[in-house]
């Protein structure tokens, strides 16, 4: 099958590596793709991938590629072509695609949408509520003394949630979305959801209309110091599974979440193939979720993808074509870990064109895989191109084994000004 795959970050490169494992792929071509995906070989034939220079946006570029080289299968890494409906305008065109519709798509670029999906079907949430006139936001705000989290509807590039823990924040960050149009259009209405306190663990479903295959659990580490301090980023790492659900316990999660995601789905006539990626609070009063996004977390898919042991074309296959039910998800026993490694000044800015060494000789490394994301080739050399630069991600029998190998990699890699969190994982091996 010739496949292309859309994207940059080291979720697409995740993608693209565990495809080119797969005995069906004969040839792929990632849009716009980057340095560390263009070393990718096939394993069927050994032929390189291609990266070819349209943006994972610019929808007629990639419609007009996908036209003239025809791929068997399309498969989108990142959310925004989802939500600008890729996938319809690509079955439009006669061309097979994985991944939610436009209007699947809406739990993730709807943060209304799904708020108000999960009250009707009985979904576990926070409660909240749902604003585009600032006073009767703020009442709702003062009625829960300012603990909340203020959340902008739509796409705002990761940073449309502002969790506020008194008044005075609630009312600031009201006025930034309502009135001063921080994020535009996405902010014009806003969901306000009480605060949630305990542990956040990420959880992943495969879905094709039907079915939902839900993944072991992990937990990624959003903000940029150790310790779970400074601002929100990206996601600086991650690990599954997670010790905080076993396996009993992660099964009735699945039952409480996406049994009535998956009727509300059917009643209201959403057709969602592709991953669902609910946030989940794991509070004293039960599991709840915060948000739903619609494709593979980053740097979620790095590590469900190393563990994965299934052929991820046929597993994608499955889900575009809704026979999932006949596929069963198998992982490798153990754990992995990903640590990413990103530029000087992230997340409020990123420095580039810091030259990276050690690429190669982490990469002989056993059971690691060095995942590119903001890099760039410059004159033989692989430079920083973006905040986040690097995810190293390794696998072993078990959790320490893991992390001490990602670690062990990560201080093999140089470049000017890089950060990592040195604690990823250390929650679970407390
Ligand atoms: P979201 O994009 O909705 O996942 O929000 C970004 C981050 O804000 C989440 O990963 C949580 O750490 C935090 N957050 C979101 N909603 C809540 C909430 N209701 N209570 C506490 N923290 C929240
Ligand atoms: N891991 C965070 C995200 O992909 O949104």
């Amino acid at each position: 099958m010739k496949l292309l795959v859309i994207g940059s970050g080291g979720r697409e490169h995740a993608l693209v590596w565990k495809l080119a494992q797969s005995q069906h792929a004969t040839k792929m071509w990632c849009a716009p793709g980057n340095p560390g995906i263009a070393l990718e070989r096939l394993a069927k034939n050994q032929s390189a991938v291609e990266c070819v220079h349209i943006g994972a946006e610019n929808l007629p570029g990639l419609l007009a590629f996908a036209l003239e080289n025809k791929p068997d299968l399309t498969v989108v890494g990142p959310d925004n072509p989802l939500a600008l409906g890729i996938v319809d305008s690509f079955q439009e065109n006669g061309l097979r695609i994985w991944g939610p519709n436009k209007r699947a798509a809406q739990f993730e670029y709807s943060k209304v949408f799904s708020q108000e999906f999960m009250e009707k079907y009985g979904i576990p949430t926070a409660r909240a509520g749902t604003f585009s006139d600032p006073m009767l936001a703020k009442e709702f705000a003062a009625s829960l003394e300012g603990r909340c989290a203020v959340k902008a509807d739509g796409l705002a590039l990761g940073k449309g949630v502002v969790v506020c823990t008194n008044v005075a924040a609630a009312d600031a960050a009201i006025d930034d979305m309502l009135l001063n149009k921080a994020f535009g259009a996405a902010g014009a209405t806003i969901v306000i959801q009480e605060f949630l306190e305990g542990m956040e663990i990420s959880l992943h479903a495969l879905c094709d209309g039907k079915t939902a295959k839900l993944f072991p659990t992990s937990q990624d580490h959003k903000r940029i110091f150790e310790d779970d301090q400074g601002p929100n980023t990206g996601g600086m790492g991650a690990y599954s599974p997670t010790p905080f659900l076993n396996e009993t316990e992660l099964a009735e999660v699945g039952r409480q979440v996406l049994y009535p995601w998956l009727k509300g789905c059917a009643a209201e006539g959403i057709d969602f193939r592709g991953i669902l990626y609910p946030g989940i609070m794991l509070t004293k009063s039960g599991p709840k979720v915060i948000e739903f996004n619609a494709r593979f977390g980053d740097p979620e898919a790095q590590i469900y993808l190393t563990r994965l042991e299934n052929d991820l074309v046929e597993v994608l296959n499955a889900s575009v074509d809704g026979t999932l039910d006949q596929v069963d998800l198998r992982w490798k026993p153990g754990a992995a870990v990903c640590v990413v490694m990103a530029s000087g000044g992230y997340p409020a800015s990123s420095t580039k064109g810091k030259v990276i060494s050690g690429l190669e000789e982490s990469a002989r490394l056993p059971n690691t895989k060095i995942f590119h994301a903001g890099t760039a080739s410059v004159d033989g050399n692989i430079v920083t191109n973006g905040g986040r630069v690097l995810g190293v991600t390794s696998w072993a029998e078990d959790l320490a084994k893991a992390r001490d190998a990602a670690y062990a990699a990560v201080a093999k890699i140089e470049f000017d000004g890089a950060q990592f969190r040195r604690d990823i994982a250390a929650k679970a091996l407390a």
